[in-house]
């Protein structure tokens, strides 16, 4: 009698608080997708910016074509790769003279890019106007700003992004005493190689025939920004966002798992992760100091990237960087703009617990000097003052699992 009612008085106060966890649970997932709303998540179809299907499929050969370097030795397609989530999975990259994939080009050696590169997730989809880690093409004022001042080739800013990686020395210029003439990065030795490389494209009856048939122009009359803008159509739609477990999360019926939520609330809320990467590519597109560790080669010299700075001249700006989006994140190791940091975990780690990166003692006093500026940039910035624990850590990498998704189609590897 006594094990029945006990028995009992258990199995009521189950069934009691059973609905609470349930309601509970479901207040945790609508207060999740209110947040991911608010903050301007949208679904994926919102995102996408129409193309030509045939300008897109030539625009692909052209992404795999070494024809685009001045020595036809690489490719756009050499560094950003599917394999590595259409970045090269390197810390900064390697360009001309470079072989092989991954880390093989470090250990065969070539010309170096100083930045990490940036994958193409959602690049050219609505409002994605801002490009590269320290925005040197931004349209978000409704004028293309870029180093092309008034003479911009395009009004769409991903088609003059594209213009970039084929008029950069070490990039896809090669740096040799025979083509220094072409290595000054003004905007005539950048036409002399537009005209080069539509030549030569002009030439490949394949290619050229398929651009002039998708632009409805003659083979004659193709000029780099042609090519340019295929290469954009293709990187447009092969990246476009596509429905990721979050998406069906907040618009569809598919559950999260705790951590994922708990994650998913971290990041919207007490992590403060939101406040920067936000919208519908988990970035404001705006510049940000975080202080992560500059290792080696950077863009202002050794130990050295002052960012936005190089392109605005503002003291304010320096150290200052585009906020990355995140979509497919899981993908791009390593991180930030110097790719200093190959574990997602540390990557989160360094907006909140810079010094615990860092070992101090083993920097040239330089390098500590520049990573005490940008301590104090940080300081007064949103991401200081968080407290995170290694289990909310990895509750937010759980929750960044959920924003992958796969591209269109399969980009052939160029080494
Ligand atoms: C040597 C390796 C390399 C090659 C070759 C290369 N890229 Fe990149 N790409 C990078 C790096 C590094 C960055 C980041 C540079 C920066 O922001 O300063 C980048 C950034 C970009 C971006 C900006 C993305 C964003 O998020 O803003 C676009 C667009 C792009 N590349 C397109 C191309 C195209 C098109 C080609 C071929 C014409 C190409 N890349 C060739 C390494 C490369
Ligand atoms: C103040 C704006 C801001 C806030 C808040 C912020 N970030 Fe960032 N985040 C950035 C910027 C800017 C970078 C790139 C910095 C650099 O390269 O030097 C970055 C880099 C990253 C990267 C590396 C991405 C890549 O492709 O290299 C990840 C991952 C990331 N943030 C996640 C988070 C998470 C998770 C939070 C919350 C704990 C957060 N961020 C909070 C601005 C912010």
């Amino acid at each position: 009698m006594k094990f029945a009612t006990s028995f009992l008085t258990a199995f009521t106060a189950f069934f009691s608080i059973f609905p609470t966890f349930a309601q509970a649970s479901d207040m945790r997932s609508t207060v999740l997708k209110n947040a991911a709303l608010d903050a301007g998540f949208l679904a994926a179809h919102e995102t996408h910016v129409a193309t030509n299907f045939e300008l897109v499929l030539v625009g692909k050969t052209l992404f795999e074509s070494r024809l685009l370097s001045l020595a036809e030795d690489i490719a756009c397609a050499s560094c950003h790769l599917d394999q590595f989530g259409s970045a090269d999975g390197l810390p900064i990259a390697i360009g001309t003279e470079g072989t092989g994939v991954g880390a093989q080009r470090v250990v065969n050696g070539g010309d170096i890019v100083p930045r990490n590169t940036l994958p193409f997730w959602g690049r050219g989809g609505v409002g994605f106007n801002v490009f590269f880690w320290d925005g040197k093409v931004d349209s978000s004022s409704g004028k293309v700003k870029s180093q092309f001042g008034d003479h911009t080739p395009s009004h769409d800013p991903l088609v003059v992004a594209v213009h970039l990686p084929p008029v950069e020395v070490g990039e896809m210029v090669i740096d040799l005493d025979e083509t220094k003439i072409l290595q000054t990065e003004s905007l005539s030795s950048a036409d002399s190689l537009y005209t080069l490389i539509a030549e030569r494209i002009e030439k490949d009856e394949e290619i050229s025939l398929a651009l002039a048939k998708a632009k409805e122009i003659e083979k004659d009359q193709i000029v780099f920004r042609d090519i340019a803008e295929a290469i954009a159509a293709f990187i447009r739609f092969n990246f476009r966002v596509k429905p990721t477990r979050f998406h069906e999360f907040v618009f569809g019926n598919t559950h999260l798992t705790d951590l994922e939520q708990k994650g998913g609330l971290l990041f919207y809320g007490r992590g403060g992760c939101s406040q920067c990467h936000n919208g519908p590519y988990f970035s404001d597109l705006e510049f940000h100091p975080v202080a992560f560790p500059q290792v080696g080669f950077g863009k202002n010299g050794f130990g050295v990237d002052y960012g936005r700075f190089n392109v605005t001249l503002s003291e304010n700006d320096k150290y200052t960087f585009r906020t990355p989006p995140l979509l497919n994140v899981t993908k791009t190791a390593p991180y930030s703009h110097s790719g200093s940091t190959f574990q997602l975990s540390e990557a989160i780690r360094a907006h909140i617990d810079p010094l615990a990166l860092i070992d101090t003692k083993t920097m040239s006093a330089n390098a500590r000097v520049e990573f005490y500026e940008k301590l104090k940039l940080w300081g007064s910035s949103a991401t200081s003052g968080a407290v995170l624990t290694d289990e909310d850590i990895q509750a937010i990498e759980a929750f960044l699992h959920t924003l992958e998704y796969e591209s269109e189609m399969q980009v052939n590897v160029v080494d």
